[in-house]
């Protein structure tokens, strides 16, 4: 089974959406994929995904209120056939770990672009925005 491992900065916002839809995609497509995700950093280990991913994700029918935050290890560049960076910054950091299975999300669609990270947004404006672009690249990536 091929493996998919979804990461940001804090695992709160951008990659728990993206984990979200790649598994719904999943379950309602004919794919054989593993889905996961991971934040770089560590300050939020164990919490859920923060209430405006959670509210966005249910707007699409995406329930993402059960997973947990983790930080990414080495272990998971083995683990996982891909790791992919939810913007450059994490591309960045993830590189300097020494992973080489690493792709931009923004590169399915987005022209490389970063997914922005939400978490200084204020409010819920802005949230609508991030999933329609992590939808259609996670789209676009299951595709090829
Ligand atoms: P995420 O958003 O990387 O999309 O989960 C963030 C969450 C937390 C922080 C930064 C970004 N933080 O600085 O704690």
């Amino acid at each position: 089974m091929k493996s998919i491992l979804f990461v940001c900065l804090g695992n709160i916002c951008r990659s728990p959406i993206a984990e979200g839809i790649a598994r719904h995609l999943i379950e309602q497509g004919d794919h054989n994929i593993h889905v996961d995700s991971a934040g770089t950093g560590y300050w939020h280990i164990g919490e859920t995904p923060c209430a405006h991913s959670v509210q966005v994700a249910s707007n699409h029918n995406v329930d993402i209120s059960t997973l947990r935050a983790r930080q990414v290890t080495k272990a998971d560049f083995s683990a996982f056939d891909l790791i992919v960076a939810l913007d450059q910054s994490n591309y960045h950091d993830l590189k300097a770990m020494g992973c080489t299975n690493l792709i931009k999300l923004g590169d399915y669609g987005y022209e490389g672009a970063d997914v922005p990270d939400p978490y200084f947004f204020k409010g819920f404006e802005g949230f609508e925005n991030v999933y329609s672009m992590i939808e259609s690249c996670v789209k676009e990536l299951l595709k090829r």
